[in-house]
């Protein structure tokens, strides 16, 4: 039974969906059967979030730095992704979930790019939970590119403001919520800049273990940290 606070839901909730390697390889499977495992969960996590009012998902789901993995992880990585929006395109457009991505789609292979593209098309005016998916997503990347886009414009002096206009998430509220899966207390690459106010909750399950009950765990814990943003109560 859920113990949430329904006045209390994050508006914005990223998650670093970490452990299905470890998943896979204590069953004795290969990795990428980890991942398909991993977007079985992911299912699941996108409809609860919407059902909660979560305004904002944002999933980590291939990070700049993933691309030194071996070549059949990470092209059944892509065909997940492809699998993920023949899957479940219409249903998130069916529930007005908004898809956008984070991150440069432009080394993607053909069928990747297409269903990403049929994503943006087919929910583009959706109104409802924006799902961000970050794939060839990398932060300081999206923070050196906002920079770019400032020094091209002309521009000598900058506020923070300039920058997170910038980003993928411009328009956006930062995360309040960032879970991390699998156990480690780290944020590889992963919003850094949107990330400076955000509660980071550790849940040990791998991703794929990670069920809509632990994801109202982690908002639980959420609910329980008095967030000051730098000043006193
Ligand atoms: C991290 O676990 C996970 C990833 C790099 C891939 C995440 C992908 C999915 C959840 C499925 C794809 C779904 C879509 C929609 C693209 P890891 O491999 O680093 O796990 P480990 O730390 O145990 O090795």
């Amino acid at each position: 039974m859920s113990t949430l606070d329904m006045t209390r839901i994050p508006e914005h909730v990223g998650i670093i969906m970490d452990g299905n390697g470890r998943w896979a390889k204590e069953r004795g499977m290969a990795r990428v059967q980890g991942h398909s495992a991993g977007m079985k969960a992911l299912k699941e996590i996108v409809k609860r979030a919407d059902t909660l009012g979560v305004k904002y998902l944002t999933v980590y789901a291939f990070s700049t730095e993933n691309w030194v993995r071996p070549a059949d992880e990470v092209s059944g990585i892509f065909k997940l992704l492809v699998l993920y929006v023949a899957q479940e395109l219409k249903e998130l457009d069916d529930n007005n979930v908004k898809v956008n991505i984070l991150g440069d789609v432009s080394p993607l292979p053909e069928d990747a790019k297409n269903s990403i593209e049929k994503a943006l098309r087919t929910t583009g005016n959706n109104t409802g939970l924006v799902f961000n998916i970050a794939i060839n997503y990398g932060a300081r990347a999206e923070i050196a590119s906002a920079v770019n886009a400032l020094i091209a414009e002309g521009r000598r002096e900058i506020v923070p403001d300039d920058i997170s206009s910038r980003l993928y998430t411009a328009g956006m509220p930062d995360p309040d919520l960032i879970i991390r899966t699998g156990g480690e207390y780290r944020l590889s690459n992963f919003l850094l800049w949107q990330a400076a106010y955000s509660e980071l909750v550790i849940r040990p399950e791998y991703w794929p273990d990670f069920t809509p009950e632990v994801f109202e765990e982690a908002i639980s814990e959420y609910q329980g940290r008095d967030r000051r943003f730098g000043g006193v109560k």
